[in-house]
């Protein structure tokens, strides 16, 4: 590949344009995950109903630790398996700067240093963390060639770096080491026994595991700790009110998107309900959010946000 091309990639990258490559897994659909939008627009691409938690892929285990927070598992598992197909989910940094919207709202982020080539010279030039779900419509499977991709998504994002078959074919092994306990989220190219032998401890398996179930243990959905009343028309008293659109109220606390658009929304949506979940009020109260689109992944947060 070219290095004009690699380079042109990195740019569109750096400014938040979607650019599909490949890793020695599956393709990515990559986007900066500095910025909320460009992550929205991986939504938006996919057509995802949900907003699933994305792994961030950087170009060195020392470069991971600018988003997360390190510890001696990270290190001993980066040592034997980065670049390589193994995603870890720690503690992230607020000061590494991660749009919220990539890890779905958790205080926890996922990131792997992909074993292939040209992600490694993409990730060098573009100097900013890639989010990356698999580069496929929801519902597909997984893309292992640059021309699935393009049939999958083809029209909608500015770049496909072709880098041949990918050669593992399924996504990375996903390992939660956040905890006391390491947990397999995901099986991978990476077994359980080979996360064992490097650890030198037991890893327990979310698959099989009821324990995973236990409140607490896995915290895969973002809930304010502030009850939340949606498709609510106004604040009640000592409620923060969270609008959407043109038509808000006077004296909402925020706004999801005043222009009323689903991929501004969608890229507002956790650091909002971060900013609002605060003791100073007594409840958050939402607007009513159209069910188009982006709309649907948003309304399926917010309800989950409101189920306590
Ligand atoms: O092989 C791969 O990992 C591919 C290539 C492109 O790198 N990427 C990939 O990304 O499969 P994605 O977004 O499709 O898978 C993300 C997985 C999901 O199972 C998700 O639940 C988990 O990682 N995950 C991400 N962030 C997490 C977090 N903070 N806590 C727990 N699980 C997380
Ligand atoms: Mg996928």
């Amino acid at each position: 590949m070219s290095t004009a091309l690699l380079y042109n990639a990195a740019q569109h990258l750096r400014a938040g344009r979607l650019v599909a490559f490949p890793t020695e897994t599956v393709y990515g659909l990559g986007a900066n995950a500095l910025l909320d939008s460009a992550v929205a627009e991986i939504y938006a691409v996919k057509g995802r109903p949900e907003f699933n938690p994305l792994i961030i892929h950087v170009e060195s285990a020392q470069a991971a630790q600018r988003y997360v927070e390190w510890n001696a598992q990270a290190e001993a598992l980066a040592c034997a398996f980065w670049p390589g197909p193994l995603t870890v989910v720690l503690p992230r940094l607020e000061s590494g700067g991660v749009s919220l919207l990539a890890s779905a709202g958790l205080s926890t982020l996922a990131v792997r240093v992909p074993g292939h080539g040209l992600a490694l010279e993409l990730l060098g030039l573009a100097q900013v963390p890639l989010a990356a779900p698999s580069a496929n419509r929801s519902g597909r499977v997984s893309p292992t060639l640059a021309a699935h991709v393009i049939e999958e998504l083809g029209e909608n994002i500015t770049m496909v770096l072709d880098g041949g078959p990918c050669a593992v074919g399924v996504e990375s092994t996903v390992v939660d080491i956040s905890g006391s306990v390491p947990t397999l989220l995901r099986p991978g190219g990476v077994t359980r026994a080979q996360l064992e032998l490097v650890l030198g401890c037991a890893v327990m398996d979310a698959g099989a595991g009821a324990q995973i179930n236990a409140p607490g243990m896995l915290a895969s959905h973002y809930a304010p700790a502030l009850p939340v009343r949606l498709n609510a028309l106004e604040a009640l008293a000592g409620e923060a009110f969270l609008a959407f659109g043109p038509e808000a109220p006077a004296g909402a606390a925020r706004n999801l998107s005043p222009r009323g658009e689903l991929k501004e929304a969608a890229a507002n949506l956790f650091a909002y309900l971060r900013a609002l979940d605060d003791p100073r009020y007594r409840g958050i109260a939402v607007m009513p959010i159209p069910q188009d689109g982006l709309g649907a992944a948003i309304n399926d947060r917010l309800r989950r946000a409101a189920a306590k």
